[in-house]
């Protein structure tokens, strides 16, 4: 019954209002089969064979290669909460689709989805900034992503297309600009989007060394969801994704305290529209890749507070970079030893490093828990910060391993 109930609640959850249009989406195989078989007019534009590397176990570090079918389709708005609907009652899990502007982008990013293609940029991953790092993670206090996940859960909800999710981006730059007062490397800008009226929250911290151009970027989403996805329903996303945007931040707080000047330039990001479709970091990526911007590497932070196995941080293993992943796990055991890593997949391009992955660039995703044991509360009401005991003790392991990447990209 208890699981009939979730499983109704989070098919609803993972349905959001959108407009009669056509839209472009890449899907994974199984969620194609199901379109395939129920929606009338849908069109295969094309389909790759994706080579990607799985655990060979569930949480062993081992890898083996596997091949993924992703496909490229021609859909009706319309029928876009239906699918999320069908893939949930089906498949168990959410959404599944990514969506892009045009049937030119969706097969241009099914290219790039190949295994095999190699990011234009490999940085070294040395591990030799113990000083910088250790004198940083002594900062963390998880108190205050707690406190910030609360402010973020009290909006209604964050909706790409509400006025709350447009409050909240609101209230986040100004959170993060009195954060940085005063350092003038430092810059909070609100990045606007086609489509609709939520902004992305962007902080820059301009590098300082010869390769100033090369940046790192780190990202979490700003938006939630649930329901029906009207503009009242409440949508506390606490977990998915207060929980990453939070442990951001903590990391702005640690940096601005230091006074921090990294080689690189770093740039934090919460990323509007994921929810709909990773739409937000999609034109981000777009954009970074059409200017020809050298992004040395991305770490997507995306539900953090929950913690659903013995095993501490997860890296997800698909729709990633498996040199970086290794560099994140490196990371893990130098900064954070009494930690234990596993690895596992979502199976999809399941929120924003996927958009980074489809425009050629590095990107890895650590995550709260094995995929089945992740936090069943998201995308409805109770996607609180009760569901997590109301602590953020293991979203303070991710802030500190996010550190650890920033510095230790940041300053090479
Ligand atoms: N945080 C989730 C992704 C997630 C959920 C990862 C459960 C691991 C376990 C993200 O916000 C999300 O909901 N993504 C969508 C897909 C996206 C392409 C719209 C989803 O999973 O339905
Ligand atoms: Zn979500």
């Amino acid at each position: 019954m208890r699981r009939t109930l979730i499983t109704t609640a989070l098919a609803l959850a993972c349905s959001p209002l959108l407009a009669a249009e056509t839209a472009w989406i890449t899907v994974g195989d199984a969620a194609w089969r199901l379109i395939a078989t129920e929606a009338a007019g849908a069109r295969l534009l094309s389909s790759r064979d994706v080579i990607v590397d799985v655990p060979a176990t569930r949480g062993s570090a081992a890898l083996v290669r596997a091949i993924d079918r992703v496909h490229a389709v021609q859909i009706d708005t319309d029928w876009l909460p239906r699918l999320s609907a069908r893939v949930h009652e089906e498949l168990r899990r959410c959404g599944g689709f990514v969506r892009h502007d045009s049937p030119a982008e969706a097969l241009a990013v099914l290219h790039r989805l190949q295994g095999t293609v190699e990011p234009a940029l490999a940085p070294g991953y040395a591990i030799d900034d113990a000083a910088e790092v250790n004198a940083s993670l002594a900062l963390t206090q998880d108190s205050r992503i707690l406190a910030t996940i609360q402010r973020l859960s009290d909006f209604q909800n964050r909706l790409y297309n509400s006025s709350h999710g447009v409050a909240a981006s609101d209230w986040l730059a100004g959170e993060w600009r009195s954060i940085v007062v005063g350092r003038s490397w430092m810059k909070v800008s609100q990045v606007r989007h086609a489509g609709w009226p939520q902004k992305s929250v962007k902080l820059v911290i301009q590098g300082s060394g010869p390769n100033a151009a090369e940046t790192v970027v780190l990202g979490a989403h700003l938006d939630s969801t649930a329901g029906s996805g009207s503009s009242e329903v409440r949508a506390p996303g606490a977990d998915d994704d207060a929980s990453g945007v939070a442990a951001l931040t903590e990391v702005i707080r640690v940096f601005a305290e230091r006074n921090y000047r990294p080689q690189r330039t770093i740039e934090l990001i919460a990323y509007a529209a994921e929810e709909v479709g990773l739409r937000g970091s999609q034109q981000i990526a777009k954009k970074y890749q059409r200017a020809g911007k050298p992004v040395v590497g991305v770490l997507q932070l995306d539900m953090t507070a929950f913690q659903g196995d013995a095993t501490d941080l997860w890296i997800f293993t698909d729709y990633t970079n498996a040199a970086q992943n290794q560099f994140v796990a490196d990371l893990a055991a130098a900064y954070l030893p009494l930690l234990s890593v596993g690895y596992d997949r979502c199976g999809y391009g399941c929120s924003d490093h996927a958009s980074w992955t489809g425009r050629g660039y590095a990107a890895s995703f650590p995550f709260e828990a094995s995929f089945a044991h992740s936090n069943h509360a998201i995308h409805t009401a109770s996607d609180t910060t009760a569901t997590f005991g109301s602590q953020a003790t293991h979203a303070l392991k991710f802030t500190q391993l996010a550190l650890a990447y920033a510095v230790e990209l940041g300053s090479d």
